[in-house]
């Protein structure tokens, strides 16, 4: 955890003192409906005040442990201490130049580590935009640009973002295109391979990989593949549910796409950065993509961004073609680059795979116990315990699922959705081993909690 200027309150657990929401809360929850965007999916009526590490104070003084960290943004805390004076000092000297058009330094130093740490020992390209659905638009654009070639593959349950190019390459939830066609032509669906609900009935191992063999029935019957311009795809679905491919998946996946020199583009926008316990998710395969694509925990939660980091030889598009006026901002490459020396120092993607094994190990003990969670997965801090209604039929448990989520919250412990009936346990890879081992206590009371009303 960082070392300096940690708030009392942040340091003794969770702590509810009043309603959630208190007064302030109700008010500013109140003006918001007036205001604001009817779009956002807001779920629990927290009104956040200060944070710091993995805590968080509502403007009525209760205090929460998020083992989300921010929707899976903030891997290095709230506030850390480092990340904060970085940005305080670059603010000093400079909060904005135009690095689509000019230079400055943080730029392409950040460009450069990007470049080291992705997978691949080949001359690589940066391109730099303000958010994922921004980094995951560039990827696709690059691919259609080199290939010249109209169609895209990606994949059941994806989800990439909400811009147009991005949306139209994601099926998490129809309510994400609902009214908003024509989208993006070109795209088809392939099935992930989410092995507890397998689409064509099998068991793994021993499912002959019917959903590698889909794609090749559909390259024979409905697409050529001479215009397939690439495959997007997440090495571990993130608002699916954390679903997990078997270690054959992406080698098999590879392997297609070099067969008809398809570029692979991978999304880690969720995964990436260390959280699984490795730098990316895909290196948990071995696999090397073309294209990855990362945002959300690449600045510390402190500045947007979102950077596409691609082969060279595939991101070769001409001057013009792509750009985005504050993408690459020189306070959020700071950010940036500070978060990614605090990684390495800190040697926090070892820790979160020790850490991670800690918590499966807890999870995995429920789940023997509790007939309504169906399963437990995870890799790092990026865990997900599946709820259903019994754990033969797997009837997807949503009723449960959410129950256990407003028990936790009641105790202070912010977790977040996924999928239909999925939590996602994705703490800050900074948290003490204490934190995480008094979160997973709050959440097994609010397990057995709904366990007795279920
Ligand atoms: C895997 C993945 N890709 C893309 C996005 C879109 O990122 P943003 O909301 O920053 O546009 C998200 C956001 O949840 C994501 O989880």
């Amino acid at each position: 955890m960082p070392t300096t200027s940690r708030p009392r309150w942040a340091t003794r657990g969770p702590k509810i003192v009043r309603p959630i929401p208190g007064p302030k809360a109700r008010s500013i929850i109140k003006r918001d409906e007036r205001v604001m965007s009817p779009s956002y999916t807001r779920s629990e009526p927290l009104v956040a005040g200060e944070g710091w590490g993995c805590y968080v104070k509502d403007v009525d003084g209760n205090i929460f442990l998020d083992l989300s960290s921010g929707m899976f943004v903030l891997n290095y805390g709230y506030s850390h201490p480092r990340i904060v004076s970085a940005v305080e000092q670059q603010l000093k000297k400079l909060t904005h130049f135009a690095g689509t058009d000019f230079y400055y330094e943080a730029q392409v130093e950040l460009a450069e580590c990007l470049t080291k740490i992705t997978p691949g020992n080949f001359s690589k390209r940066v391109y730099f935009g303000n958010s994922g659905a921004e980094a995951v638009e560039a990827a696709f654009k690059c691919v259609r640009w080199h290939k010249r070639r109209p169609r895209v593959i990606s994949f059941t349950g994806a989800f990439h973002g909400r811009t147009f190019g991005a949306m139209s390459l994601s099926s998490s939830n129809v309510v994400h295109h609902r009214y908003f066609s024509p989208l993006v032509p070109g795209i088809s669906f392939m099935p992930y391979p989410y092995c507890y609900r397998c689409l064509f009935r099998q068991s793994y191992p021993g499912c002959d990989f019917l959903c590698i063999e889909f794609i090749r029935e559909y390259l024979r019957k409905v697409i050529p593949p001479e215009e397939v311009a690439g495959v997007i795809i997440e090495p571990i679905q993130g608002n699916a549910g954390y679903i997990i491919p078997p270690p054959e998946y992406f080698p098999m996946l590879r392997e297609l796409c070099d067969e008809h020199g398809w570029p692979l583009i991978v999304d880690e926008i969720q995964s990436g950065l260390g959280r699984t316990g490795k730098m990316f998710a895909i290196d948990h395969w071995k696999v090397i993509p073309d294209i990855v694509c990362v945002a959300k925990a690449l600045s510390g939660g402190i500045a947007p961004i979102g950077a596409t980091i691609a082969n060279a030889r595939v991101m070769n598009w001409e001057p013009g073609a792509h750009a985005s006026t504050f993408g690459g901002n020189v306070v959020a490459c700071v950010a940036a680059i500070e978060g990614l020396k605090l990684l390495k120092e800190q040697k926090l993607v070892k820790r979160a795979a020790e850490l991670g094994r800690l918590a499966l190990k807890h999870l995995k003990e429920l789940e023997e116990k509790f007939k309504f969670i169906g399963e437990v997965r995870g890799k790092g801090l990026m865990i997900a315990v599946e709820f259903v209604k019994n754990d033969k039929t797997k009837r997807v448990g949503t009723r449960e699922r959410d129950l256990v989520l407003q028990a936790a919250l009641k105790r202070g412990l912010i977790l977040f959705r996924g999928g239909k009936s999925v939590i996602r346990i994705a703490p800050p890879l900074v948290i003490s081993r204490e934190d995480l081992e008094l979160g997973l206590d709050i959440f097994t009371e609010a397990v057995r909690e709904v366990g007795r009303k279920c």
